[in-house]
């Protein structure tokens, strides 16, 4: 077996990155993790619904790290009009995320119906922008859990596809092989992102460790194994999407109150490796972590020059990363990874 891969640099196509401190300590670990485009998530406080907002965002970022292509997205509410979509699209922003109320990291602001958003959506078919859907029903429903929340949700992608057929949706982070079943059932524009920590967690991981806990929750061995299987099946409808959503120490340590997300962006292509390895697939990974997902968005292969080589060797994930008030402690922290990163740039 091979010790030792080089590819040019991997896409992340859902990443949050957040503001301020927080932005400056995560920032400089997109290309540490191997990656070159980083999909970027609206759910800031308050969350990004102007293309001014966007815009200026896109501007912080690359006053932290310019050599990232940051692909920018809105966040869906009423303030986001066709009028609005049609500007996006000019000013080169790539999708709008869809949060459902209530259901994760900073959704206050998130949608409690669909219906409304039809012109949106129609709009951005027109316009062939992408919807990001975050797929869990919210949970006023009293039969609605954390574990049954996407499966319900399934229905409602199949209607919005069904309504605008050329739209193209991703199901974000999906975690269940009813989901993954879902998307082989759709037309070819309708992908899934899956993250690496998906890929290693199931419920009991999360039960008891507020690190391990993010939105939608791991769920079954048997749904851990499907989301294996669609990331290394070499299926261009599934592709990587890290859903790195650092959290400070102190909002992860609240018990039952414990922020939903999980840092993954510094090792991201190291945890992939270690799976699709086990697997006996690695020679998939270039397809689930780059090409596939570069192919739905149509974001050219890296020619600047910088490669990244993974190589077999051990190293053990930093307990914490940052300082003081922006601690963060990475999915894995202390454990061995055995493939290590190392990029070619200065
Ligand atoms: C994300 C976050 O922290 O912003 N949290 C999470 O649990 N995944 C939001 C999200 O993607 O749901
Ligand atoms: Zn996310």
């Amino acid at each position: 077996m091979s010790s030792e891969i080089t590819i040019p640099p991997i896409a992340d196509f859902h990443v949050h990155v957040r503001d301020g401190d927080m932005m400056r300590l995560v920032v400089p670990t997109i290309r540490q993790g191997g990656v070159s485009v980083a999909y970027i998530m609206p759910n800031l406080v308050p969350p990004l619904t102007t293309v001014d907002d966007v815009l200026n965002y896109k501007e912080r970022l690359k006053d932290v790290d310019p050599e990232v292509n940051y692909l920018m997205t809105l966040y869906l509410s009423p303030a986001i009009t066709p009028p609005v979509i049609r500007a996006a699209k000019k000013a080169g922003i790539t999708g709008v995320k869809c949060y459902p109320h209530g259901v994760t990291t900073n959704s206050d602001h998130g949608v409690q119906s669909y219906e409304p958003f039809y012109p949106t959506f129609a709009a951005m078919e027109e316009e062939d922008m992408v919807l990001n859907l975050h797929g869990e029903c919210p949970s006023r429903d009293p039969d609605i859990h954390l574990l049954n929340a996407e499966e319900s949700f399934l229905p409602t992608l199949f209607d919005i596809h069904k309504r605008f057929p050329k739209l193209r949706i991703v199901l974000e982070h999906c975690t269940s092989k009813a989901a993954v079943e879902a998307v082989l059932k759709c037309g070819d524009s309708v992908a899934a992102t899956i993250t690496a920590h998906h890929l290693y967690l199931t419920l009991d991981n999360w039960a008891g460790n507020s690190h391990n806990f993010c939105k939608p929750v791991a769920k079954l061995p048997s749904d851990r194994q499907a989301l294996i299987e669609a990331a290394t099946s070499g299926n261009k409808k599934f592709f990587f999407g890290s859903d790195s959503a650092p959290h400070p120490l102190s909002a992860k340590e609240k018990g039952r109150n414990a922020a939903a997300g999980v840092y993954t962006q510094s090792h991201a292509l190291a945890y992939l490796a270690e799976i699709f390895e086990k697997a006996g697939k690695l020679e998939k990974l270039e397809d689930f972590a780059s090409k596939f997902g570069r192919t739905f968005y149509r974001i050219p292969e890296d020619r600047s020059g910088w490669l990244v080589t993974l190589k077999k060797e051990q190293s053990v994930v930093p307990m914490t990363i940052g300082e003081g008030v922006t601690t963060v402690v990475p999915f894995l922290a202390g454990e061995t990874l055995h493939w290590k990163i190392y990029n070619n740039f200065a």
